[in-house]
């Protein structure tokens, strides 16, 4: 199938912390399950980075390093777009016209903005950045018009949120935007903190044994997973009670790194015990994790490869996202410029 007639996907990932295994099984794996079906492009999201303040040098750092697990998660570069998000000025210049079109209310019921504002609320420090996050996630969408989002279960209010944007848009100055699809995957859109299994595993969460980091040691792999926490019952079964949130994590995992059904996965520990389940975890998260390192290893001390990459994506990406763009500039009426 050529570039043209295959349907387009955009995802992205922020550079604000170490990548976990939550990103991974959200939303890495799919994107390589999907990358050949599919027209793809997929950025590092420094602009939504900065809507919490980032120390430069690390952000920079960040911003290769996810630019890096990209590829060795195994996305392939010859196939698929991989850029930054800063390099395309089209984003921030989208994501200005859509904010022109974007009621504070609706911005104001994000469930992630409440999240992340009531985290800062003792520093005096929210930025309308962050409330604005979802406008400039809109743009990055719409601008490729993509057909389809590969994201996990906390991004799906914001998906909405981008149709509606999206839907607003078209009413007013007729079609111009394609309203995109989420695609959330059937296993792993939601994966737990191991050290509180009611919270979402996060990569901005600073304490020791809630997230598997994919650049982790396996010992340290390990030492997260046995102490993870899990309940009396002695079960090991799917389950959507809360007290055996824990275990549920856990069985998700292994579901989703051994490709097993729901079923299979039950029946492969049956008549064992939460010690078994624990170093099954290990071994798969491990068996997934080496491989993916030692890809990262390369990349990253192959002077100007993922710089070269990089530039080569953010060319790509910047064609089709200012073809958008024009068209959009020139549907509110600003002057073309000579
Ligand atoms: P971010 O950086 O928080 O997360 C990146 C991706 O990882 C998924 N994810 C998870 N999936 C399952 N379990 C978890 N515990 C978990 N934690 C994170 C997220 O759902 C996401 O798919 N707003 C986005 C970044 C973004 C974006 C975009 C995404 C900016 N522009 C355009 C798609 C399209 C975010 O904060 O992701």
């Amino acid at each position: 199938m050529s570039e043209i007639s295959k349907k387009r996907v955009l995802s992205g990932i922020q550079p604000s912390g170490n990548l976990t295994l939550g990103n991974y099984l959200g939303a890495l794996k799919q994107w390589v399950e999907e990358q050949a079906t599919f027209d793809c492009y997929f950025c590092v999201v420094d602009l939504h980075a900065i809507t919490v303040q980032q120390d430069p040098i690390e952000l920079r750092k960040k911003t290769r390093e996810v630019a890096a697990l990209y590829i060795a998660c195994g996305l392939d570069p010859e196939k698929v777009t991989i850029f930054v998000q800063s390099h395309v000025s089209a984003h921030s210049e989208l994501a200005w016209i859509l904010t022109c079109f974007a009621p504070i209310g609706w911005l104001n019921r994000m469930t992630q903005f409440k999240d992340k504002a009531a985290k800062q609320q003792q520093q005096d420090s929210i930025s309308s950045g962050l409330l604005n996050y979802p406008t400039l996630m809109a743009a990055d969408i719409l601008l490729y018009q993509a057909h389809a989002v590969p994201v996990g279960d906390d991004q799906r209010q914001h998906l909405e949120y981008t149709r509606d944007i999206a839907q607003r848009f078209n009413h007013i100055y007729g079609e111009t935007f394609v309203i995109p699809e989420v695609m959330i995957p059937k296993a792993g859109a939601r994966i737990m903190g191991l050290d509180n299994p009611l919270s979402k595993m996060s990569k901005s969460e600073a304490s020791d044994n809630h997230a598997i980091y994919l650049l982790d040691e396996p010992n340290r792999v390990k030492k997260a997973i046995m102490r993870a926490v899990t309940d009396s019952s002695g079960e090991i079964l799917f389950s959507d009670n809360p007290e055996r949130a824990g275990v549920s994590n856990l069985l998700t995992i292994y579901q989703s790194l051994s490709g097993l059904s729901k079923d299979e996965t039950q029946e492969h520990f049956a008549g064992k015990g939460y010690g078994d389940l624990k170093r099954g975890v290990v071994d798969v998260v491990n068996a997934t994790l080496d491989p993916l390192q030692k890809r990262y290893n390369q990349i990253i001390s192959e002077t100007g490869y993922l710089d070269a990459i990089l530039a080569n994506g953010a060319e790509k990406a910047r064609e089709r996202a200012n073809r958008t763009l024009r068209e959009v500039q020139d549907k509110v009426g600003f002057l073309a410029a000579r």
